[in-house]
């Protein structure tokens, strides 16, 4: 056999074995990684993907959370995964579209690295103040902060976390640079202005919404320009004059570049089927979610919302981080 013969009688054994292995798949539990702490916001998320994927496979998808540099570290160990469909990814705005802004040396390609799959959920983000912070709206929060902004620490998920960047375009309107403290998600954070050591942060609405309803934190603005169904008592912040801070980050799932399109078509469908059931609906509604509408759902709409948003977000927050 000549050597290109062999070579293309390789790549017809890998193409068998991969058919093979994507009509099985899957037959082993599944990891997915979750590059945030247990009890935020990703987590959340992708417990409820992970439910969904459970459910219409057949298999144990089991969630690992990888937290750390704003959910990079955990984004990365997906992207150098095998392509195999065994290890996915559960990432958000921040991971895989708005990663490199804030990261020369990444070490992943958002768009080269990975296989969308589908659009979970989407958010927007409430500023949240520790309890005995000294304003109740959002104009007397930047009336304090503008006078006090070295005294304040902002509690966020890592730079680069959907929770840093929301702050900054907060911080960047009001002109401000307070202490940006780093943690390995939101419920950390959130732990930290429960004891008082943050005064305040930026987070997607269902990681402060037990808290802001029992009234341990308070809620001054959401940032979108429309109020939240969850907490309709909250201001938006368009409507208390600050447009600027308009954040309402996604969720969705990946697997690494070169996973066998059966497999990135089984995740697909199972995703979409569970999206449309009413149970997951309610739960994410009750989340404060966006819910995902079915012609937004799969890899073609991800993919395109990932390009869209980094080039929507990519010059708002170079502007923001230079300001
Ligand atoms: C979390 O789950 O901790 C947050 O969603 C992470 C973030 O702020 O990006």
């Amino acid at each position: 056999m000549t050597r290109r013969w062999m070579a293309a009688a390789v790549v017809l054994m890998m193409a068998g074995m991969n058919g093979a292995q994507a009509q099985d798949y899957p037959a082993r539990p599944v990891t997915m990684i979750i590059p945030f702490a247990a009890g935020g916001p990703a987590d959340i998320t992708g417990r409820i993907v992970a439910d969904i994927f459970s459910r219409y496979l057949g298999q144990q998808f089991v969630v690992e959370n990888v937290g750390g540099a704003g959910g990079t570290i955990g984004a990365l160990r997906a992207a150098r995964a095998a392509p195999d469909g065994y290890t996915i990814l559960s990432g958000h705005m921040g991971t895989n579209a708005l990663a490199a802004a804030f990261y020369p040396d990444l070490g992943y390609d958002v768009q080269k690295d990975f296989e969308p799959i589908g659009l979970t959920a989407e958010y927007p983000e409430l500023l949240v103040v520790r309890k005995d912070f000294p304003a109740n709206t959002l104009g007397e929060f930047v009336t304090y902060a503008k006078a006090n902004a070295g005294k304040l620490n902002v509690g966020h998920a890592g730079v680069g976390s959907v929770s840093y960047i929301g702050c900054l375009l907060l911080d960047a309107a009001i002109g401000i640079k307070p202490t940006m403290v780093p943690f390995t998600g939101t419920a950390p954070v959130l732990n930290a202005m429960l004891s008082g050591e943050i005064d305040y942060e930026c987070d997607p609405v269902l990681g402060t919404l037990a808290q802001v309803r029992a009234g341990s934190v308070k809620a001054l603005a959401i940032a979108a320009s429309k109020r939240s169904p969850m907490l309709p008592d909250v201001p938006t912040s368009h409507e208390q004059g600050l447009g600027e801070f308009d954040c309402a980050p996604f969720y969705a799932v990946f697997v690494p570049k070169g996973t066998p399109k059966p497999i990135i078509d089984k995740l697909a469908e199972a995703l979409n089927k569970g999206l449309g059931e009413d149970a997951v609906q309610k739960r994410l509604a009750d989340l404060g979610a966006e819910l995902v509408e079915p012609d937004r759902r799969g890899p073609k709409a991800l993919a395109d919302l990932v390009r869209s948003e980094a080039a929507r977000l990519m010059p708002i927050l170079k502007a923001a981080t230079e300001k």
